[in-house]
């Protein structure tokens, strides 16, 4: 086989026959309860960034079935009134799911806003209740990026169990809950972060290596073991306006067994998964109805 016999994993491919099957299941959990699946989702301040993801969001609800709902709220808004929002659509039983777009103009109120969504409609599922769920194995709701990871790996012919998994960067959205979601599929795992000493070492020891750091280009070719798999979860927005992954694409692409691209890799997955979990969050409220 030659050097540069590597899969380039097609995530947009991979989350249109998620989106696919959830609009099915959808149709008919609809069928069967009368119950419209809804997506509310609050934005706050007018991030360009944030407003895209809200955007494509709206645009897989429509395509799933799903209703969607938009809360969109200057910068300025208090976190008092945002909390008073999530309280009215926590009682509202024809929502079923909740996502507050982060970061948050003022960061300092998301712990408090995200502790505010009932933990039955966190379709983030980055409430502490959902967060110690996810610990113990227990959860129904999966944040929505590593989950995302997990089916890629999965349509790529990839398993975890046994594998040397490292994960480089430790955020709450992205980090921690993959190291928790590999480790579930019983992979060996180590998390690495800006302090990480010998990181490129640590990294040569991957059969997986799953790069969450936001810095363009970081993963560089001498940090992958020849016959890995890379899962590239950076969207960085260079200076000539191309988006850019944490991987040195070109230059790791060909010393991996399969590698996920940007744009066009784990991107698309956060919404086919967020879809999901819009679905799950309905079908649990209902079933308590
Ligand atoms: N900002 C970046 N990624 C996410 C996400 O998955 N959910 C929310 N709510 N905000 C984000």
């Amino acid at each position: 086989m030659s050097a540069s016999a590597y899969q380039i994993i097609d995530g947009k491919a991979v989350s249109l026959a998620s989106k696919e099957q959830t609009a099915k299941a959808v149709a008919a959990f609809r069928q069967a309860t009368g119950v419209q699946p809804c997506l509310a989702v609050v934005l706050v301040g007018d991030d360009p960034a944030s407003r895209v993801y809200v955007n494509n969001k709206k645009k897989a609800c429509e395509f799933c079935g799903i209703r969607s709902l938009e809360y969109a709220l200057p910068a300025e808004t208090e976190k008092d009134e945002l909390l008073a929002l999530i309280e009215k659509l926590n009682a509202d039983p024809s929502v079923h799911g909740i996502l507050v777009q982060l970061p948050l103009p003022r960061p300092g109120d998301e712990e408090a806003v995200i502790a505010a969504i009932s933990p039955q409609k966190d379709v983030d599922a980055f409430h502490p209740v959902n967060v110690g769920k996810i610990m113990q194995g227990t959860a129904e709701l999966l944040p929505c990026t590593p989950a995302g990871i997990l089916a890629l790996l999965a349509a790529a012919g990839v398993t975890v169990a046994g594998k040397d998994c490292v994960v480089v960067g430790r955020s709450n959205i992205v980090g921690k809950p993959m190291a928790m979601l590999l480790l579930r599929e019983h992979g060996t795992v180590t998390i690495c972060h800006s302090k990480t000493q010998n990181l490129a070492a640590k990294c040569r020891e991957a059969d997986i290596l799953v790069a969450a750091v936001g810095k363009p280009k970081f993963i560089t070719a001498d940090m992958v073991k020849p016959g890995a798999v890379v899962i590239d979860v950076g969207v960085n927005r260079l200076e000539n306006g191309k988006l850019c992954g944490d991987v040195d694409f070109d230059a790791v692409a060909p010393r991996t067994a399969a590698i996920t691209p940007v744009p066009g890799g784990v991107g698309p997955m956060t919404i086919a998964m967020l879809m999901q979990n819009t679905l799950t969050a309905a079908k649990t409220q209902t079933q308590q109805g």
